[in-house]
């Protein structure tokens, strides 16, 4: 096959930042995506109803003439969050989703929670307006090791919670481990997983062997070869359950290559392409468009995109920027480690 034909994909985990990096990076999603769930750790994180209407509006403003695009507004829950400004922002349409970080976890966690009992109130009222919640799934406590981070958080905090409110609609966020493919598969309806493009490319000794490589470093950081195979095929089995989330997540080569760089990869630019890469490597281009396309809106109640998109497998090897430009620096797109020759066309 070197042409299929799919619905407009839609993002359902992205970093768009703000100010000038939002004006750099944003054109390369709405480029190909319809709609992306938009994260809110800015600094300080969108919080508020008034927050995520005001971001909201200046990620509008960026949004080349050309492109249409929707951004999903999500907020950051802290253990102050207010559930009345929570559910209005949500049953207005402002909000889609609340983001769960639990403080420390990541880049710009520190407002995230800390102990889940303190939002509890908070996630009934979420349960019984069917708001979804989007689980950053890594406990932070030092005595665990950082490559079991996301099990252990499972058992200890995202098992016992579905227990207690099990009508709380649920995603996890970018999986990364045989244990969240299976959890995400145990579940019921309200169950539900996304999964980034650079999980599905690549294992821990990507990252460390030959010497160390700060592009790929991102959290949850990636695992071992036998922990990337189980979410192949997750994603590409066409389950329901699993969905793109890209998790790209700009930071500028200056932050990314120091003595303490930053967690995040650049996926948009090149998302579509290494993804029908790797259907194809797996035989599932049949599945492609369930996975970027159909599967999300279905958990978020959402119809598909009516547009489609055409990716096209050419002879030679497609080019894209080794970087980006924005004001505050260069950033550095994915690189896969493999030509990609599968280009989108609209
Ligand atoms: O690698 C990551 N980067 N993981 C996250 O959870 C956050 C993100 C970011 O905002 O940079
Ligand atoms: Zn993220």
């Amino acid at each position: 096959m070197s042409r299929l034909t799919i619905r407009q994909p839609d993002d359902w985990h992205l970093h768009l930042r703000d100010g000038s990096m939002l004006r750099s990076v944003l054109p390369s999603t709405s480029e190909t995506f319809a709609r992306a769930i938009v994260m809110p750790n800015l600094v300080p994180p969108v919080v508020t109803a008034k927050d995520a209407a005001a971001y909201k509006d200046r990620i509008l403003a960026a949004i080349p003439e050309e492109h249409g695009f929707t951004p999903l507004m999500t907020l950051y829950l802290t253990e102050d969050t207010d559930a009345d400004d929570l559910a209005h922002a949500y049953t207005s349409g402002l909000v889609t989703a609340v983001k769960l970080y639990p403080a420390g976890a990541t880049t710009n966690s520190n407002s995230g929670v800390r102990n889940i009992e303190n939002v509890i109130p908070v996630l009934e009222r979420m349960a019984e307006i069917g708001m979804p919640l989007l689980v950053h799934g890594e406990v932070t406590t030092h005595e665990v090791d950082i490559f079991d981070r996301e099990a252990v958080f499972i058992d200890t905090i995202l098992d016992p919670l579905r227990r207690r409110i099990p009508s709380l609609r649920v995603v996890m966020e970018h999986i990364t481990t045989k244990q969240g493919v299976d959890y995400a598969k145990s579940g019921d309806d309200n169950l539900a997983a996304t999964i980034t493009t650079h999980h599905l490319i690549l294992n821990r000794n990507h990252l460390l062997v030959g010497g160390i490589r700060p592009d790929y470093y991102c959290l949850p950081i990636v695992k071992s070869e036998d922990h990337r195979l189980a979410l192949r095929e997750a994603a590409t089995s066409g389950s329901p359950k699993f969905f793109l989330g890209t998790d790209s997540a700009p930071h500028t080569e200056a932050n990314k290559i120091c003595a303490c760089g930053c967690a995040g990869i650049f996926t948009a630019i090149n998302t579509m392409s290494c993804l029908a890469h790797v259907f194809a490597e797996e035989g599932a281009l049949d599945k492609l468009e369930a996975f970027t396309s159909l599967n999300g809106p279905a958990f978020y109640g959402m119809a598909p995109n009516e547009n489609t998109i055409d990716l096209v497998k050419s002879d030679d090897p497609i080019k894209f920027p080794r970087q980006i430009w924005s004001e505050d620096g260069p950033v550095t797109v994915f690189d896969p480690g493999f030509e990609l020759f599968w280009k989108v066309e609209k």
